[in-house]
C-alpha cells in the first residue's frame, strides 16, 4: 500500500465522524416552549469547526493545493485551531496556529496535544494581527496553505450543502426561525441560505453579543461569548440572507449556558447558551407553535479556565 492510500485510509476514521450531527428538541417546562438544538458537540474535536477543518482541506488536496511537504497555517480563537490540528493530525500535514495570548489554556493544550505547532501573539484579542502574520508567513515560505476561514467561500457552501441540508432533514416541517451567533459569518450565511430556500418565510437571525452589538450598528466594546463576534463585521456575512438580530449579554448567556448544564446535562459553551437564549427569545416571540432552530456549537470543557467556571456558584 502507497503512503498516500495508508493516510487516506488512515484518516477516514476521524474524516467519518465529522457533521451529521444530531438535532434534538429542548423543552424549556418554566417557559412552556421548545426550541430545536442541533448539537454540534458530537463533532470529533467537539465543535462545529471541524466541519470547515474537514472541508478545506479535504477540497486543497482534491485540488493539490496540498502538497507532501505543505505547512497548514491560520490563525483562530481556538475551535478552528483545534479542528485544523486534528485533521491536520489524521491527514499527515503538519499545522501552525496563530493564536491570541487571551485564549484559554485549553485551548493551547489540545492544540499542542494535537501535535500542531502554538504561536501566541498580543494584540488585545484583535484578529487582525493574526491574519495578517498568517499572510507574512505564507509571503515568505511558498509550502504554507492558509485555509483563510474568514474569506474563503467554502467555509459558507459548506454548511449550505452540509449543515444546511442536514436540519431540513431532520426538522421536516416548516422552520420559523433560525438563530446563532457569527464568528465568520460562514454558518449563518451558509445555513440560512439553505433554509430560506426550502422555507422562505423563515427569519435568518444573528445572535449578537448585546455588549459588541455590531450589527445592530452600537460600538465594539468587550463581551464574553468566546467564538463569537470578534469586533468586526466578516465578509461572509455579506451573502447571510438576515431578517435581524437579537442581542443577549455576557450574563444572560452564562446563565443559560449553566441551565443547559444542570437542567438539561447538556455539557456546552457559552455561545451554545447565549445561542438558545436568543432561541428562547424568538420563540416567545413567535408563540408556542414555533419552530426556531438554533445551534450548540461547542463543548463545556473548553472553558474550564474561564469566567463560565469561575463564577460563585460553581
Ligand atoms: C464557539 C463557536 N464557534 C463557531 C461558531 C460559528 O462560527 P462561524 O460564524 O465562524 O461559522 C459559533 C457560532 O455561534 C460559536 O459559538
Amino acid at each position: 500500500m502507497s503512503r498516500s492510500t495508508l493516510v487516506r485510509s488512515r484518516s477516514e476514521a476521524v474524516l467519518s465522524l465529522v457533521g451529521n450531527t444530531p438535532l434534538v428538541p429542548l423543552h424549556f417546562e418554566a417557559e412552556r416552549l421548545t426550541i430545536y438544538a442541533k448539537c454540534e458537540i458530537f463533532n470529533p474535536s467537539g465543535s462545529i469547526k471541524d466541519r470547515f477543518a474537514k472541508c478545506v482541506l479535504v477540497d486543497a488536496e482534491q485540488r493539490g493545493a496540498l502538497r507532501p511537504d505543505s505547512i497548514i497555517v491560520e490563525c483562530s480563537s481556538g475551535n478552528t485551531g483545534i479542528a485544523l490540528s486534528m485533521i491536520g493530525a489524521t491527514l499527515g500535514y503538519p499545522v501552525r496556529i496563530l493564536m491570541s495570548a487571551s485564549a484559554s489554556e485549553e485551548r493551547r493544550q489540545l492544540i499542542r496535544q494535537l501535535g500542531a505547532e502554538l504561536v501566541l501573539f498580543d494584540s488585545g484579542g484583535k484578529y487582525q494581527t493574526g491574519i495578517e502574520m498568517s499572510r507574512a508567513m505564507a509571503a515568505n515560505d511558498a509550502r504554507i496553505f492558509l485555509p483563510r476561514q474568514f474569506e474563503n467561500s467554502i467555509n459558507a457552501a459548506d454548511h449550505e450543502h452540509c449543515t444546511g441540508q442536514e436540519i431540513l432533514r431532520q426538522m421536516p416541517g416548516p422552520i420559523d426561525a433560525f438563530v446563532t451567533g457569527f464568528g465568520t459569518g460562514g454558518t449563518l450565511a451558509g445555513c440560512g441560505r439553505a433554509i430560506k430556500r426550502r422555507w422562505p418565510a423563515a427569519r435568518i437571525i444573528a445572535m449578537e453579543p448585546a455588549e459588541q452589538a455590531l450589527l445592530a450598528g452600537e460600538c465594539p466594546c468587550c463581551h464574553f461569548i468566546e467564538g463569537v463576534a470578534d469586533g468586526f463585521i466578516p465578509p461572509l456575512l455579506r451573502d447571510a440572507p438576515l431578517d435581524g438580530e437579537v442581542k443577549i449579554t455576557s450574563a444572560e448567556a452564562m446563565a443559560m449556558t449553566r441551565r443547559l448544564h444542570r437542567e438539561f446535562g447538556l455539557l456546552v459553551g457559552t455561545s451554545s447558551g447565549a445561542n438558545v437564549s436568543a432561541a428562547l427569545r424568538l420563540a416567545q416571540d413567535l408563540g408556542p407553535r414555533a419552530t426556531v432552530v438554533t445551534l450548540l456549537c461547542d463543548r463545556a470543557e473548553r472553558y474550564f479556565s474561564t469566567a463560565l467556571f469561575a463564577a460563585p456558584e460553581n
